[in-house]
């Protein structure tokens, strides 16, 4: 019933899961319309494990040339600038930043440099992609990074995939259409077994707090209605996995499954997990209750059980839709067109820190065995 979306790789990586291609849509870039004929010089900086800098088709968008790109390590370095056509090739995002010839840079290095990151390229001038999540378990670091955006009068957009899988997709129009009505409870899940930790750049996965990886499953409520949690409960259940106890892992994290109850901004309530030690069926997923229906893959109304018919949007000839549902050509490309039209990208920085700081305050209950715990809010 529900889509099985691929989670992130494995340490065994065969195939990588999460970055199997969608199924070739021949129609996908029927009746794309470019929206401008100007063409934005974008930087990528990050090619660890995931591949993750070029993953996104930013080099086969008809308006984007990329022109640099960074990586600490120099194999992957020379790996990225290949898998993206491009000469530049700086030693570290930070020099690619200073390259003033760049308008927008896509992070997509390890987690805890997110933030740091993103700041820097904002107050440097530039549109910035980050990858997810938008912060690494720091409460003051959304706050800065919120400042920046503000401040920075750029796009920030964070590429969180579960916002183009199909599924997500057609909740969020129907929502919008005035067809759900409240959400009156939504659910979510990330589901991906380690039990050895995944290689990470300086073991920033190794341990790491479920919920401080929220976004996955905080998006089937988040990038359904646009709304926020406002507190939360949360629960974990100490790991047996070696690495997901608290004296083997920096962040003292002893949990490997986190499951937390939010409450939402329209006065409704969202459960949403994520587990690290639970071998089993894996996937980026989720379903909403409504007051005018639910939606299970399917949507069940006035006693009809419908598949809903929204199309996403065209893609330009070139993109693919790609890994994780189909989802990365998708935001790249609304990226991009939301700083040609000069509008607010989708996933705007409010929404991206709202459904990040909602797990790292649910980890934090969870470490207080679920005390109700408010949580800061985010709106543009
Ligand atoms: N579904 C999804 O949205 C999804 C899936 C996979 C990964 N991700 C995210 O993508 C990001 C990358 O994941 P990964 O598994 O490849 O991480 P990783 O830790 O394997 O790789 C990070 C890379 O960034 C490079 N790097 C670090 N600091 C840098 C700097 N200052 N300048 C230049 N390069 C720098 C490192 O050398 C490393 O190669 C992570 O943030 C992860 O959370 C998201």
């Amino acid at each position: 019933m529900n889509q099985k979306n691929d989670p992130e790789p494995t340490a065994e990586a065969v195939p990588i899961q999460g970055f199997e291609e969608a199924v070739t849509d021949d129609e996908a870039s029927k009746d794309w319309q470019p929206v401008s004929d100007r063409v934005i010089r974008v930087g990528i900086a990050g090619y660890g494990v995931c591949n993750f800098g070029a993953a996104f088709r930013f080099q086969d968008h008809p308006n984007v040339t990329v022109a640099a790109v960074a990586e600490l390590d120099p194999d992957k370095r020379a790996e990225l600038a290949r898998a993206c056509r491009c000469a530049t090739a700086y030693a570290s995002c930070e020099e690619l930043i200073e390259d003033d010839s760049l308008e927008a840079v896509f992070v997509a290095t390890d987690a805890p440099s997110h933030a740091r990151l993103a700041i820097a390229a904002l107050k440097a001038g530039k549109h910035v992609a980050s990858a997810v999540p938008a912060v690494w378990g720091s409460l003051e670091d959304a706050d800065a990074l919120f400042a920046a955006a503000k401040t920075a009068d750029r796009s920030y957009m964070m590429f969180e995939t579960s916002y183009f899988h199909e599924d997500l997709y057609n909740m969020r129009e129907l929502y919008r259409s005035g067809a759900l009505g409240k959400v009156l409870y939504a659910e979510g899940e990330y589901w991906h077994y380690f039990p050895t930790p995944l290689a990470a750049h300086e073991g920033w996965r190794t341990g790491a707090p479920p919920q401080w990886y929220p976004t996955h499953s905080n998006a089937y409520y988040v990038g359904v209605t646009g709304g926020s949690f406002t507190e939360v409960s949360c629960m974990g259940v100490p790991s047996s996995i070696d690495h997901l106890k608290a004296a083997n892992n920096r962040y003292g994290n002893p949990f490997g499954t986190e499951i937390a109850l939010f409450r939402t901004s329209d006065g409704g309530m969202a459960r949403m997990g994520v587990s690290w030690d639970t071998p089993g069926v894996g996937g980026e997923t989720g379903r909403i209750r409504t007051e005018k229906g639910t939606f299970y893959g399917t949507f069940q109304h006035d006693g009809q059980d419908s598949v809903p018919t929204f199309k996403r949007p065209p893609l330009p000839p070139g993109v693919d839709a790609g890994g994780h549902g189909g989802s990365h050509g998708y935001l790249m490309c609304e990226f991009v067109e939301a700083i040609l039209l000069d509008r607010t990208p989708l996933i705007d920085v409010a929404q991206s820190l709202n459904m990040t700081v909602s797990g790292i305050v649910a980890h934090e209950s969870a470490l207080k065995d679920g005390e109700l715990l408010k949580i800061p809010q985010y709106s543009l």
